[in-house]
């Protein structure tokens, strides 16, 4: 027999009045800003899926070649008797762990995506009989794990932590640092720093869907608090910042325009041209990711790429 939970860490009012309060920093700031994470109401979880399927992104697939060619390493090496997995989606990739990982009791899916959980969590807990599934609706920057059994695999995948900013990527390596014990494990996923025509393709599609996911964050601001954002009047833009080595994702307004937000009680006047910052998505080099780590106490044993060199996951320990 296996189990399926889902547990709510966050209530409702809380995600409510953080995304007021998100949202209302943002707006107001210079330049204006939205952060990552209210993309993924049912609707962007569903499109951050095509986008996986796109011929230019490839993270995706790269990370799933290395997973196919190691997830028996990786279960050797970590012996997990639990897996939890931060920001897991659709937890599709996640597959190769779970077959590898022999011992497993439990496995931990947290996403701020009740749907994505929802259905992941369900199909898994019914394909695999004796396992528990027990998936937090929670943020991953305020990590709070249940008590299930050692040793722990922690596995953060998609290249997520690069929508993190450096200070808040610190700041989240050091909580899972701390939430960790003696042999638990982190893996890792982190794009890689390549060609720049690759890079901004993979986020501006030739078929308009990472458009159409960036501007689903809007659609979410409509239908949460009442605003009036009209997702025709902005364009949506992909720049690759090679100084900080990050793609910049961006909305920019066609026309001046003021949209309302009427349960912030807020009009924004955008200018003809002007950008709302929506993401970053920092791409990262060997040498910066060991540094990272090291600096959280952690320790990375294993660096694995896919054969391109575009991806990687390294494997870490507890110092
Ligand atoms: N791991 C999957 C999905 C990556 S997309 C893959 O590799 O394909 C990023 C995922 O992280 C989404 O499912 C999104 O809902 C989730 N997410 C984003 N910010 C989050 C946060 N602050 N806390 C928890 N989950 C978050
Ligand atoms: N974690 C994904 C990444 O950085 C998220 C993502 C992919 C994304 N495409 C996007 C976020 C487009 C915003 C817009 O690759």
């Amino acid at each position: 027999m296996s189990t399926f939970r889902i547990t709510r860490i966050l209530p409702e009012d809380a995600t409510d009045a953080a995304l007021r309060a998100d949202v209302l920093a943002g707006l107001t700031s210079s330049p204006r800003t939205l952060p990552p994470k209210w993309f993924y109401d049912a609707r962007g979880s569903e499109l951050f899926e095509e986008i996986t399927a796109l011929p230019e992104y490839y993270p995706t697939r790269a990370e799933r070649e290395i997973l196919a060619v190691r997830a028996g390493e990786i279960a050797a090496a970590s012996g997990a008797r639990t897996l939890v997995e931060l920001g897991s989606g659709s937890s599709e990739k996640t597959r190769y762990l779970l077959d590898a990982l022999t011992g497993l009791r439990a496995y931990v899916p947290v996403d701020v995506s009740e749907s994505a959980l929802d259905r992941a969590g369900r199909a898994i807990a019914a394909e695999r009989p004796g396992l528990d599934v027990h998936a937090l609706i929670a943020d991953f920057t305020a990590l709070e794990l249940p008590d299930t059994p050692g040793p722990r695999l922690l596995a953060f995948l998609g290249g997520t932590i690069g929508n993190l900013l450096p200070a808040e990527r610190s700041a989240f390596l050091a909580s899972v640092r701390s939430a960790l014990a003696p042999g638990d494990t982190l893996l890792l996923g982190t794009d890689l720093v390549k060609d720049e025509a690759v890079l901004v393709r993979a986020y501006d599609d030739a078929a308009g869907v990472t458009a159409a996911f960036d501007k689903n964050v809007l659609s979410v601001i409509n239908r949460e608090l009442d605003a009036d954002f009209d997702l025709t009047a902005f364009d949506h833009v992909a720049r690759w910042d090679a100084e900080r080595e990050w793609i910049e994702m961006r909305l920019r307004s066609r026309t001046a325009q003021t949209v309302k937000v009427q349960a912030l009680d807020l009009a924004v006047e955008f200018a003809a041209g002007e950008e709302l910052r929506t993401e970053v998505s920092a791409k990262f080099r060997e040498a910066g990711v060991r540094a990272e780590l090291a600096a959280a106490g952690l320790e990375p044993v294993h660096w694995w790429t896919d054969r391109e060199g575009r991806f990687a996951l390294s494997l870490s320990t507890v110092r």
